[in-house]
């Protein structure tokens, strides 16, 4: 028997002095509450990349990997993404029921109310270099917003945490079409209230203050269903993110803004501009097998982004839905993409292969949303950017639902593997002086 130690968890009725209780949620795997396991037993629980960990409660989305399931406070997102759109979905998020008659107007309103920017932020936005990326602009634009509402905001009153949530959702638009339109030395539009929510963020990022902007119902439609599919995802990086930040009592803006610096990460938001990159490095179907090759090879880098999931082991039931997206538009524009057949053909020999089918590495929301996206017309160095104008919706949400929590700040352990004591030498090197 070797020195090492286990322990040996079974699942019993039977109570002693070292259980640990077992609790139930509605949905999902049940969960072992080890809170007591250090204070009772000495012990850590050892959980690198939390596979293992639940880091707390929510109601707000349950998402089941094996089966593809997503669900938004109980509702399935393709019947969401069918009949519903970005602005009801948030509501939903926030306050767990879909909105009366007179709650969506009453929402619409408070959106339409705190949509613009306040003009001295548009300053900030001049002080980036041209060419900077329209996330490294959102991150520090929305963290700046710190600094114009910080003081009329006090986060244990609910009236000002619902209001300070409504401005980050109703911003998100203008700050992601001005970090666009800046960067492109093209004047700034407003938002204007006569366009609901996705077709203000079309007519910001592509119109033109010299001229009426026709919205196409087509695009505005596959823009609000793209913000629905990304809008939550229970606790993925960016939200874990938000969450530990929130946890000190930071205010709102600046967690955000960390979610946003989360998101940007290639194996995160940032994946989508990742897999039109490798399309486009694939360049054709014939250098599928190549790419496919490399994904597996060890030795390589080169990993087939937009697939995988850390959770799906099955479809992601997103990224159907944004395939199909991206067939109506390309074909309501008349537009036939190349990198779309790269992308079909790519998933068709993948799913076909040992390496993949034995990971249960399936294309994830990422892998067809750049095609979208770049079908309507935005660069590609803007899709992350409109990742998170959708995920501010479920980053505020689970800010709500975290101010009732009780435990505190999140502080994780860790596995100490560093040097032990040992004492600082008695004489050392004299210490050079300088003339
Ligand atoms: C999003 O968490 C969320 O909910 C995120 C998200 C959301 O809505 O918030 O769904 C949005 O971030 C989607 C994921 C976008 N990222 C990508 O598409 C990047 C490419 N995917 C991989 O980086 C990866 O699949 C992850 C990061 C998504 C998941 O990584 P895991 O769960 O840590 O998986 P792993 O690295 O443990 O991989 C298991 C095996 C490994 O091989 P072995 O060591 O077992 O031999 O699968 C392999 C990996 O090498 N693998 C891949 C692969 N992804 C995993 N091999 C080739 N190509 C890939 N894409």
């Amino acid at each position: 028997m070797d020195d090492k130690k286990y322990v040996n968890a079974q699942i019993t009725d039977k109570l002693d002095e070292s259980s640990l209780p077992v609790l139930d949620g509605t949905l999902g795997p049940a969960a072992v509450d080890i809170q007591t396991l250090y204070s009772r037993h000495g012990l850590l629980a050892y959980d690198p990349g939390f596979r293992s960990t639940a880091s707390c409660k929510s109601s707000i989305t349950f998402v089941d990997g094996d089966k593809g399931v997503l669900l938004y406070r109980g509702y399935p997102i393709e019947e969401l993404a069918e009949h519903s759109d970005f602005v009801e979905v948030a509501y939903l998020l926030m306050h767990g029921e879909l909105p009366t008659p007179a709650q969506r107007h009453e929402f619409d309103a408070a959106i339409g109310m705190h949509n613009l920017l306040h003009e001295q932020i548009m300053t900030f936005f001049r002080g980036f270099r041209r060419d900077a990326h329209p996330m490294a602009v959102m991150v520090g634009v929305v963290g700046a917003l710190s600094a114009f509402y910080h003081d009329v905001m006090d986060i244990r009153n609910p009236e000002d945490r619902l209001r300070a949530a409504i401005r980050l959702i109703a911003k998100m638009p203008m700050i992601a079409a001005a970090s666009f339109t800046y960067s492109a030395g093209r004047p700034q539009r407003y938002p204007n209230n006569k366009y609901d929510y996705s077709s203000n963020l079309l007519q910001m990022m592509f119109g033109a203050p010299n001229q009426e902007y026709a919205v196409d119902p087509v695009l505005a439609r596959a823009l609000d269903c793209i913000l629905i599919l990304h809008a939550d995802h229970e606790q993925n990086a960016s939200t874990s993110t938000v969450r530990l930040a929130a946890s000190s009592g930071a205010n709102p803006f600046a967690c955000i803004a960390a979610g946003i610096a989360s998101l940007w990460g290639p194996a995160h938001g940032g994946a989508n501009e990742a897999v039109l990159k490798m399309l486009m490095e694939i360049g054709s179907v014939e250098n599928i097998p190549k790419a496919i090759a490399r994904a597996k090879d060890k030795n390589d880098s080169f990993r087939l982004m937009g697939f995988g999931h850390r959770i799906y082991k099955n479809f992601d039931p997103r990224s159907r839905v944004i395939q199909q997206q991206a067939k109506n538009v390309l074909t309501h524009l008349g537009k036939n993409d190349p990198l779309l057949d790269i992308a079909m053909r790519l998933e068709e020999i993948a799913l076909k292969d040992e390496y993949f089918i034995e990971r249960k590495l399936y294309p994830n929301v990422d892998f067809y949303s750049g095609i979208l996206l770049r079908a309507m017309g935005f660069p590609m160095n803007m899709f992350t950017a409109v990742f998170a104008v959708a995920r501010t919706a479920g980053w505020v949400s689970h800010w709500l639902e975290l101010q009732h929590e009780s435990h505190g700040i999140d502080r994780p352990r860790q596995l100490y593997v560093g040097s032990t004591l040992r004492h600082y030498p008695g004489e050392r090197q004299p210490k050079l002086v300088r003339k």
